[in-house]
Formats: structure tokens, sequence, C-alpha cells
């Protein structure tokens, strides 16, 4: 695989993230294509990608913990394990399964880690692109060789923003938010994405992509490793009431550098 021969110099943390990732990626990218083709199947592919999902979890918990065995997990399949109370690494093994139950190539694994209360590193692997989005604190953000800045758009009416739509899942309370704010923001825009991986969606801010990002009903997984590559692409990310607690409130408004103040404004108005 082309990743593999990379000559990039990452820190060691970062090797061993982005190591992981590759690793779990494997399996996951054997099981898109069996579920292209379980896709005309009348079963369905559901409970073969809960497996992959899982699969591709412990195989990132294998390699973690023999990296580092002293820190701590918070899962999305095997929740909260333990650690030296100070490291946590937070980990959604595959981000935009509803894209991948589909067979859309368009889905993620991303790993972060908090030290304390602050997120310090994080990697996003979109293993379909081949695109390895990766950031640590005070170090600069990353996509493959590339060195990533938020995008310089400064006007709302030339931003392209991304944002997750409720379903099923949700309240009516929180699907009746989502359409008001949907309401507010279209007309300042020029276009809202729903592409199906909170990860992503916080790299690609990162990449200078969209120009923001919202979403509320979040877990930490969906978001930690995407926060650090927002700030460290130089651009912003709170919660949707403008605080920095969006792991605790589940909620998240990344932006460029110009964008932050007015969205947040509207955000926290509306
Ligand atoms: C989901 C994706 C999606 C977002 C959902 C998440 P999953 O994660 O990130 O874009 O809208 O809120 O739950 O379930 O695919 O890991
Ligand atoms: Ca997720
Ligand atoms: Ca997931």
């Amino acid at each position: 695989m082309v990743h593999q021969t990379r000559m990039i110099s990452r820190s060691p943390l970062l090797n061993v993230m982005s190591n992981t990732a590759f690793k779990a990626a494997r399996g996951l990218i054997r099981d898109f294509g069996e579920v292209e083709h379980l896709q005309v199947s009348r079963k369905g592919p559901g409970d073969f990608v809960s497996i992959a999902d899982k699969k591709a979890e412990e195989i990132i918990y294998k390699e973690l913990k023999k990296a580092r065995p002293s820190y701590g997990f918070l899962m999305e399949e095997s929740g909260e394990i333990g650690g030296d109370g100070e490291h946590t690494w937070i980990v959604d093994p595959l981000d935009g399964t509803t894209n991948f139950l589909h067979a859309i190539p368009h889905f993620a694994i991303s790993i972060g880690l908090q030290k304390g209360d602050e997120l310090i590193a994080g990697v996003i692997y979109d293993p379909i692109k081949d695109e390895l989005f990766y950031a640590e604190k005070g170090g600069g953000a990353f996509l493959n060789e590339r060195r990533l800045r938020v995008s310089a758009r400064s006007t709302l009416q030339d931003s392209l923003l991304a944002t997750g739509i409720p379903w099923a899942r949700h309240t009516s309370a929180e699907r009746q938010t989502f359409l008001k704010t949907l309401d507010t923001i279209t007309p300042l825009v020029s276009g809202i994405r729903r592409f199906g991986s909170a990860a992503l969606d916080l790299a690609y801010v990162a990449a200078g992509r969209y120009e923001g990002y919202w979403e509320s009903t979040l877990f930490p997984w969906d978001m930690a490793a995407g926060i650090v590559l927002v700030r460290e692409a130089g651009g912003y990310v709170c919660d949707l009431q403008g605080k920095e607690t969006m792991l605790e409130m589940g909620s998240v408004l990344a932006t460029n550098q110009a964008l932050h103040q007015p969205l947040t404004e509207l955000f926290v108005s509306n």
C-alpha cells in the first residue's frame, strides 16, 4: 500500500497512531469490498458491518495497548477502559457506518489522545481515498505529506458548511432545533453538505475544504481527533453555546478563523 512506503517524519506518537489506523484499515477495506457484494443480497450487510466495526476496534485496542501500555481508552464499542488516569485514547473504529453499510466510500478511523483535560493528538484515516489527516498539539496539522491550513474565505456568502442531519435516534425537539438552525443559515451561505462522517467533516474543515461544520448529539469519539486537527490548522472549535465543552455537551462548531465570530453569534442567539 502507498502509505507504508511514504517518507514522512512524524513524531513517535503520531507514528503509533497512524500505523494503528493503517492496520485496522486493511480489514475495513476488505470488509467494504464484501459489503459491496452484500448490497444485493436480501439479508443485507447489517450484521456483517457491526462485526467489521468491532474487529477494527479490537485491532486498534491491541496496537495502542502494546505501544502505550499504561494509557486508558474511551472507545465507541467497548466504552471506557481505565489506565494511568492521565492519558486516554478516544477511538471511533468506523466513523460513517451508515455510508459503509450502503457501500458509499466515505468513512474513517478516528483516534484521538487526551492528556488530562487537553486533547493533544489526533489521526483520522480515510482508507478509500488513502487520506491520512494528523495533528499533534503545537506541531501543526497535515494531510499525508502536506501541511494543512483552514480556508481563508471570510464571508458567509462564499462559505460551504457541513452538518449532520438528525434521524430516527433523535427526539422531535432535536429535529425541530436542527430545522430552525438550517432555516437561519441556508439563506446566508453558498451551500450545506451532509456527508455522513463527523470525523471527516472536522478533517475537511482543517483542510480548508469547508469553511465550517456544526452538529449536535455527537459523542467524544466522533470529535476528539478532529478537534486537534482543526485547531492545529488555525481554526476554531467550540460547542453550540460558544464554549469549549464540546466533549461534555456533545455538540461542535468548527470554523476557519474569519467565520468563527459570525457563526458562533448565529448559533448562540438561535
Ligand atoms: C456518526 C457519523 C455521522 C454523524 C452521527 C455519528 P458513526 O458516527 O459521524 O456523520 O452524523 O452523529 O453518530 O455512527 O458512523 O460512528
Ligand atoms: Ca462516529
Ligand atoms: Ca462508529
